[in-house]
């Protein structure tokens, strides 16, 4: 039997009338995991920085169920009932059923907003997913658990996992690595863990967002990851994956930051890669993410600056930088990048210590 299954000891009624509120951030990948091997287990392990700015807030309120629909749900977004969110929840709770049978018992209505802007062609799925499922791992310890605090923030993160991937990696601040690999002790593909000592440097990395694309990407993520099954490289990207982790592990710890751009840069470019040699072949990127690598690699060649570029499954462009740095990756996006950005939009994160349970809200109906 599954450690999160049959793990709560009271009745769901008693938490009717109540409500529970969570902010969850957002994280980038430095080595990224891409290709599934079964629901929602990462076919490479992979590591990532918590964001601290870009964030999801999310509400549950627990009413008694008045339908005899296996779930019955309403969630709202920015104040809007979203259907399509409903159905996304919906699989998810199907997935997550058998670890907190009360979603099955109780009507639960959602309100979800995030601080950065909709549509803005940021993924909301890890913050929203890590929002929800540390409300579900709250709503389980007020009914009563038999897991400790240490086991309820896996659990959150196994839950997060079954609605998105790297969500799981938003239930813990500063560096997180998710996924069964040698060089991690204790990791597992079940749910993420926190990396420790981490060099001071990357404590308060900074993380310029450039939007080159708002509004939904052509490829989703989920036909993404589908796509690396039967892929001609895939097992060339996993070992270079496997190799990547152990290798961001050694320069996480000692600080080097040339290392981490030449990692971090070679990541970002491998996954885009996967995407230009699968069948069918895409391409997300736009001519600005080029123009901004561009400058950002000559730029860098005329300054002594660490500021490196990553991607995710998208056309924006996340620039890394340490905080000594901030001036310097300012003035260059001001005078040089901003004009790659749609509408001139950037938006300014850092390395974040994680979520935050907003006990305000958390009083009765
Ligand atoms: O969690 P998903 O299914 O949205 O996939 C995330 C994939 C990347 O963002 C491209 C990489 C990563 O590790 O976050």
């Amino acid at each position: 039997m599954n450690l999160f299954e049959n793990t709560y000891l009271g009745n769901s009624q008693s938490v009717i009338g109540k409500r529970f509120a969570w902010s969850c951030p957002s994280n980038i990948a430095l080595v990224k995991y891409w290709g599934k091997l079964d629901i929602q287990l990462p076919a490479n392990a992979n590591i990532s920085f918590t964001l601290d700015e870009c964030r999801t807030e999310t509400e549950i309120a627990c009413f008694e169920k008045n339908s005899s629909d296996q779930f019955e749900i309403e969630f709202f977004l920015d104040g809007n009932r979203n259907e399509k969110f409903e159905k996304k929840i919906l699989t998810f709770f199907d997935r997550i059923i058998q670890y907190c049978p009360f979603v099955g018992q109780l009507k639960l209505v959602m309100n979800s907003s995030n601080s950065f802007p909709h549509s803005s062609g940021i993924a909301s799925s890890a913050s929203g997913f890590g929002a929800l499922a540390l409300c579900l791992i709250t709503i389980e310890q007020e009914i009563g658990t038999t897991l400790s605090e240490l086991e309820l923030q896996k659990k959150a993160s196994f839950l997060a996992r079954l609605g998105s991937g790297s969500a799981c990696r938003s239930i813990y601040g500063g560096v997180v690595q998710w996924g069964q690999h040698n060089s991690f002790p204790c990791s597992s593909n079940l749910f993420a863990q926190p990396m420790e000592n981490v060099h001071s440097v990357f404590e308060t990395y900074r993380d310029s967002v450039l939007i080159v694309e708002k509004g939904e990407k052509q490829v989703s993520s989920s036909v993404g990851h589908n796509l690396m099954n039967g892929h001609p490289y895939a097992s060339s990207r996993f070992q270079q994956a496997e190799f990547n982790l152990n290798s961001i592990k050694q320069i996480l710890k000692n600080g080097d930051l040339s290392e981490f751009t030449r990692i971090v840069e070679s990541e970002a470019l491998a996954l885009h890669a996967m995407m230009t040699t699968s069948s069918p072949y895409y391409l997300l990127i736009k001519p600005n993410t080029v123009n901004i690598i561009q400058t950002v690699w000559e730029f860098r060649k005329e300054t002594d600056s660490n500021v490196c570029i990553t991607l995710d499954a998208g056309a924006n462009v996340h620039l890394l930088y340490p905080e000594a740095d901030e001036k310097k990756v300012n003035d260059l996006i001001n005078n040089q990048l901003v004009e790659f950005c749609q509408d001139g939009h950037y938006i300014c994160d850092r390395v974040g210590n994680g979520p935050s349970s907003i006990t305000q809200l958390q009083h009765e109906l």
